[in-house]
């Protein structure tokens, strides 16, 4: 933006829209979202008048946050629903159709009628039918009672936090890393641990970090690999010796595998090769690209399943019925052949979207193993990422997502790109940014 436009565009955004917002930061007129505040904290202390229209709300949400990347969803549709056209390139969901066979599976299952509460744990042909994915991807035998569907992985992360963690004791967990982690553990009444991570570990764990930031309050770590944001994977060595430091130290591990499935160079691996007293999360939302469906799994230690089948009985008594009966769809020969298909295209978009991000002078240390995300430090091109989020939603017409998303550790000089557009809308994103990276 030139040196007139910026100021005049700052003002007019303040005198128009009013949207300024209580932590200070200045959305353009044009992206005016609905709703979300900051932490519910900051809706309680909004105004007078809103607190007059409000009842309070519990304190323990006091430090939960948004979720920046659904500001930036509904600033793009704002856009959108305007006339703009907007690379979405923010939200973590890949753009392709639902594979026919989920789909046959899904309308049959309505054409039956199976629309009515099913077991709390899961039907069991899709427990089964996830034992037997193990069994084929990963040669590893899973009993199928210990998996255990869920509404989304969502979900499965909030149980497992409700399973582990007393009022006070603490989850260490990375930073950056996937944003709701920290927020179910809040909810549970415990400590996020934040351990900052670095490109030089992949932005990972590792057990010499796990040891020394270890605490008397510690009851476990939570592990992503590949990562949101990062994309980038635990080496194998090092998430054993992970899973034995903690539990030398009487802890749990989580491993989150959502983005399995999603890794381009290497064939990744379970840790539940490595061990079955750990809890593993996954989802249908990633590699089958069933997002709204809001399907996904965990496999968990004979143990935990009497408590997690009272807590699923109580908080949502049965995962969703069609999603489930839909479910069934995905581990077809034929799905599986097309989602092979689809990862060898994410495969093509990363490695054409990095170099061509680092030519604009981003930079990406090295190119992330898996997911479909690119996080990139911005310390060459503007300073604060969301001031550059928003002036690039608002001039380039590219939406993504500011690093202050993800954590604290080195935050504001980070974004994230989402690759799940073709390659046709990345190119052209790439184009736009250039232009306006030029000005
Ligand atoms: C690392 C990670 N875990 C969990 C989730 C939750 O996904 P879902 O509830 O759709 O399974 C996400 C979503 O983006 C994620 O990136």
């Amino acid at each position: 933006m030139t040196g007139f436009l910026k100021p005049a565009f700052i003002v007019l955004s303040t005198l128009i829209c009013k949207c300024y917002l209580p932590w200070g930061r200045e959305r353009p007129p044009s992206c005016e979202v609905s709703g979300v505040v900051g932490t519910i904290g900051e809706i309680n202390r909004v105004s007078p008048m809103t607190r007059a229209r409000k009842p309070r709300y519990a304190s323990r949400l006091d430090h939960m946050t948004s979720f920046k990347v659904v500001d930036f969803l509904e600033a793009a549709i704002a856009l959108e629903a305007q006339g703009r056209d907007i690379i979405r390139m923010e939200a973590g969901q890949p753009a392709f159709e639902t594979a026919p066979a989920i789909v046959e599976a899904a309308t049959r299952a309505l054409k039956e009628e199976k629309t009515q509460y099913t077991p709390s744990l899961g039907v069991t042909e899709l427990r089964a039918a996830i034992a037997d994915f193990y069994r084929q991807r990963y040669g590893l035998d899973v009993p199928s009672h210990r998996v255990v569907v869920t509404t989304g992985s969502s979900a499965a992360i909030g149980i497992a936090s409700d399973l582990l963690i007393n009022p006070g004791d603490g989850l260490q967990l990375t930073d950056p890393g996937y944003p709701c982690n920290a927020n179910f553990v809040r909810r549970a009444g415990g400590e996020p641990q934040l351990i900052p991570v670095f490109a030089e570990n992949a932005y990972q764990l590792t057990a010499q970090a796990v040891g020394q930031h270890w605490r008397d309050n510690t009851i476990g770590v939570m592990a992503a690999s590949p990562s949101n944001p990062t994309g980038e994977m635990i080496e194998w060595g090092n998430l054993c010796a992970i899973h034995d430091v903690v539990t030398q130290k009487n802890g749990t591990l989580i491993v989150d595998e959502l983005y399995h499935g999603l890794v381009y160079d290497q064939r990744e691996k379970t840790i539940l090769e490595y061990s079955d007293d750990v809890i593993v999360i996954n989802s249908f939302s990633k590699y089958f690209g069933m997002t709204g469906w809001r399907l996904g799994w965990m496999v968990v230690p004979e143990a935990a399943l009497e408590a997690i089948g009272i807590m699923t009985q109580n908080f949502y008594i049965s995962p969703p019925s069609i999603a489930q009966y839909a479910a069934l769809g995905a581990f077809r020969p034929d799905t599986i052949a097309l989602m092979e298909e689809r990862r060898t295209e994410f495969k093509r978009r990363r490695d054409f979207l990095v170099p061509s991000l680092r030519d604009l002078g981003f930079v990406i240390p090295h190119m992330p193993a898996g997911a479909f995300y690119v996080y990139a430090s911005i310390e060459n091109i503007a300073e604060d990422c969301e001031a550059f989020c928003w002036d690039m939603l608002e001039r380039a017409g590219v939406a993504f997502t500011p690093g202050t998303d993800f954590g604290h550790n080195l935050a504001r000089q980070h974004v994230r790109f989402s690759y799940t557009q073709d390659m046709d809308r990345l190119a052209l994103a790439v184009e736009r940014l250039h232009k306006a990276l030029a000005v």
